[in-house]
């Protein structure tokens, strides 16, 4: 894909909540294309229990999904991100930012005070970026690197 089509893409790029059931398969295909299987995983092995009751946003352009993130509530307050990914050849160019910023957005509605996700090392300035500070040390999860994240959210009106 050239540049000029990249720019056209992001430039119509829709940040929502899923619609549809297409939507939601085409999520899970494109979260395991990303976050399984370079781990050598199988189809199946990216969805957990908790999807079903979760938000999930997808990072939409002309009907094709380009990227995703997962909220669910861990208690009252805090709000826990999974499965934020973005295929490949559209890192790099705000989608991440924007999925992130959706899900904050959502978490005030619910009026959640703390953020908290398990980041890839390798996703760690991604989300310190975005105003993330890392809690504890390096733990390996699926024999890969991660740490504890989060983030304190303003209360609604102030954003
Ligand atoms: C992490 C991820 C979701 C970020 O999405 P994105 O659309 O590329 O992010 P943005 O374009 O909004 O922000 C990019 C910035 O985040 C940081 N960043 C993103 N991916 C990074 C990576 N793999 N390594 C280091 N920094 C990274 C950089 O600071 C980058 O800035 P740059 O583009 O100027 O270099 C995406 O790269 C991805 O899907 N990675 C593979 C899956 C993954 O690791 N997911 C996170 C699991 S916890």
């Amino acid at each position: 894909m050239t540049n000029n089509s990249d720019a056209k893409t992001i430039a119509n790029l829709q940040v929502r909540s899923i619609e549809n059931q297409r939507e939601l398969e085409e999520m899970y295909y494109q979260r395991w294309l990303i976050l399984r299987a370079p781990l050598g995983m199988e189809q199946g092995t990216e969805q957990d229990k908790y999807d079903a009751t979760a938000l999930h946003v997808v990072a939409v352009c002309d009907r094709k999904i380009l990227g995703s993130a997962r909220l669910r509530e861990l208690s009252p307050d805090i709000g826990g991100i999974a499965y934020v990914c973005v295929l490949p050849e559209f890192q790099h160019q705000g989608i991440g930012t924007k999925l992130i910023q959706k899900l904050i957005e959502k978490a005030q509605d619910k009026q959640i005070k703390t953020l908290r996700l398990r980041s890839r090392i390798t996703a760690q300035e991604f989300y310190q970026r975005l105003g993330f500070s890392t809690e504890g040390e390096t733990f390996d999860y699926l024999n890969v690197p991660h740490v504890v994240m989060n983030l304190s959210l303003p209360a609604l009106g102030v954003r």
